[in-house]
């Protein structure tokens, strides 16, 4: 199995475990990883998904570009096809998926984050979509999803030229939500910033997530539709009253997705 699964009490943290090939996406992993991701999609404790790699060189070195020697065109197609299929549930499972780049993310490393909800990057990682250089361009989603997050221009000298940069940039230019301080590991620190997802009102914390992908996708007229609708799932929540007397009571709130 390429692909490991670590429970941390709701969160679920999956690694990519080809440290020896840069955690490199081969056909098997894509699979291991579509299974994976189908079977916590319908598991209704997961309320956080963290994806990482193994070992400390590399979160994703993309394709594995070994594998891909081997391919005639259609295998290569159908790689495309793997990849959309086999990895939507990154970006459409009822909990937020948040990449920790323990490396280096390029190529199709990179896309595979672009995809997921959030990005946490250890210091050292480097970032890059270097494809134009391989006589290729990112196509898992990387020429659309890139200039989403960080803007046209940027994305541009990304592809174009094939730039690598640090965590840091990454961080100033928006292609990563945080950077871990050096000497905490990448997962722990992104299960600790991200803790109040684990502890918030797991209703809430869904409906936000279907409203915001909504604005990411569809128009303003539709969005304000569907955040009145995601409202009133709140609304009727035992959770929400549950805030509001705690806050009458000055102490925290004991959510339990009712
Ligand atoms: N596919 C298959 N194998 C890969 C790989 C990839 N994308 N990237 C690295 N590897 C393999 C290397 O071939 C090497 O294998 P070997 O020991 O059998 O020779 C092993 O992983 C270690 O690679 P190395 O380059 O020595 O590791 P590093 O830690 O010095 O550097 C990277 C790590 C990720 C920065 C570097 O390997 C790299 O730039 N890889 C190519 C990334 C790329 O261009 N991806 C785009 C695909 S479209």
């Amino acid at each position: 199995m390429s692909v490991r699964l670590e429970r941390r009490a709701s969160a679920a943290v999956v690694t990519i475990d080809r440290p020896d090939q840069r955690n490199a996406l081969s056909r098997q992993t894509v699979l291991d990883l579509g299974r994976l991701g189908r079977e916590l999609a319908g598991d209704d404790g997961v309320r956080l998904v963290v994806l990482t790699g193994a070992g400390d060189k590399a979160f994703c070195a993309g394709a594995d570009l070994k594998e891909r020697a081997t391919m005639d065109d259609d295998g290569v197609r159908e790689m495309l096809a793997l990849y959309e299929s086999e990895l939507a549930w990154l970006e459409q499972s009822p909990f937020p998926v948040v990449a920790a780049l323990n490396g280096a993310a390029l190529g199709g490393g990179l896309e595979l984050a672009l995809t997921c909800e959030l990005c946490v990057a250890a210091a050292h990682a480097v970032l890059g979509l270097p494809e134009t250089s391989l006589g290729i361009i990112p196509a898992a989603g990387g020429t659309q999803r890139l200039p989403r997050l960080v803007g046209h221009s940027k994305a541009l000298e990304l592809v174009l030229l094939g730039t690598r940069i640090d965590a840091a940039e990454a961080l100033t230019i928006g292609l990563v939500n945080r950077v871990a301080p050096a000497g905490t590991p990448v997962v722990d620190d992104a299960l600790a910033w991200l803790s109040p997802i684990i502890e918030g009102a797991p209703i809430a914390q869904r409906a936000a997530l279907v409203a915001l992908r909504t604005a990411r996708e569809k128009p303003l007229r539709e969005g304000l539709e569907l955040e009145r609708q995601a409202y009133e799932r709140c609304l009727a929540s035992e959770d929400r009253r549950e805030a509001l007397r705690a806050f009458a009571e000055k102490r925290k709130p004991v959510f339990r997705g009712r």
